[in-house]
């Protein structure tokens, strides 16, 4: 189902019935997987605040759009999605953005580990100078009722597990935010279960939806939207779209996210999009568009059913849309 080919991915087809398989010899041959990897580095680097138009990553921006995924509604003003954001890292209010801009993201590690081959920290910057990134148009529903219509630039998630080359026996895929109590206050909440996490089952984890966004609005990613690179599951609540990832595992029991460990009747592992299945305390029929305020009526899946609705076929037992 994919349209752009880049350098370092597979097609659809030369995938094995172990969907996750691919030939690691040829694409670590395309990716120069030595000039990825972080070397000596191996762990959270602290260095250069990202300003979106500086730095060694602004020149792979703005990313051709990938005309496949179409919204016909207009985009969300730049300046309001980036100042109503939720990143409880740097506050549990909407106005971080400022405070997250602070948070030096250059250069940034990510760790590879798990039920892998072959664990290993890649380094972001060099990933980037050998990957091709697209921009794609993706409705955002947060479990908050409101909306958003973004641009996002980056890579398919697929693509990187198949460069983290997971074992057959792996299941689902486990991330992790940094954790840095100076420059993100939230931190030192002790009441929260620090870090971040969010995971996925491989099956969603591959799905063409999902996105690793390095970019917004045409630049490199702010901090306030998690910098410098973010999950995006455009077909679940906003809260499962991860943040300033710095650790990637794969493993085969189902991760505990954040939310479910903050209150997990109230936010589940799934946490799919459906507007007749509403939060314990509020209703979910409805979504209020930012910028506009205009309020329209929530789509199933967020509008993504024909490309995920059938991950969830015969799982009838789980609560999918909680
Ligand atoms: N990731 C981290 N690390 N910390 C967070 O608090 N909030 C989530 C998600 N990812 C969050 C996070 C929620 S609730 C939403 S709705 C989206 O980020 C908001 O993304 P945005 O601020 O870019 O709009």
């Amino acid at each position: 189902m994919r349209v752009c080919a880049r350098k370092w991915s597979i097609s659809e087809a030369s995938a094995t019935s172990e969907h996750l398989y691919l030939d690691r010899r040829s694409l670590l041959r395309s990716l120069s997987l030595g000039g990825v990897l972080a070397g000596s580095i191996n762990s959270f680097v602290r260095g250069a605040i990202a300003d979106e138009d500086v730095g060694p990553t602004s020149k792979y921006y703005p990313a051709p759009r990938n005309a496949r995924y179409v919204i016909t509604r207009e985009i969300t003003d730049e300046g309001i999605a980036s100042k109503y954001n939720n990143f409880f890292e740097f506050g549990s209010h909407k106005s971080i953005w400022k405070l997250a801009r602070k948070m030096p993201v250059e250069p940034w590690t990510v760790h590879i580990d798990g039920m892998v081959h072959k664990e290993m920290v890649l380094d972001f910057d060099r990933l980037l100078s050998k990957i091709s990134l697209e921009e794609r148009l993706y409705r955002h529903r947060c479990v908050e009722a409101w909306s958003m219509i973004v641009p996002w630039s980056g890579f398919p998630l697929a693509d990187l597990v198949r460069l983290c080359d997971p074992l057959g026996s792996a299941k689902y895929i486990r991330m992790e935010t940094f954790r840095d109590a100076e420059f993100a206050p939230g931190h030192r909440q002790s009441w929260y279960p620090w870090p971040y996490v969010e995971g996925l089952t491989l099956e969603e984890a591959t799905n063409e939806l999902a996105f690793i966004a390095t970019g917004i609005y045409g630049k490199k990613m702010p901090g306030q939207h998690g910098a410098p690179l973010r999950l995006v599951v455009p077909w679940k609540y906003g809260f499962k779209s991860i943040k300033s990832i710095v650790r990637i595992s794969f493993t085969d029991r189902r991760p505990t996210s954040f939310w479910e460990q903050v209150q997990g009747s109230e936010y589940g592992f799934w946490a799919n999009v459906n507007p007749d299945v509403p939060h314990p305390r509020w209703s979910q029929a409805t979504e209020r568009l930012l910028g506009s305020g205009e309020r329209i009526p929530t789509q199933i899946f967020n509008g993504y059913g024909e490309y995920v609705a059938h991950l969830y076929k015969g799982m009838d037992g789980e609560s999918l849309f909680v």
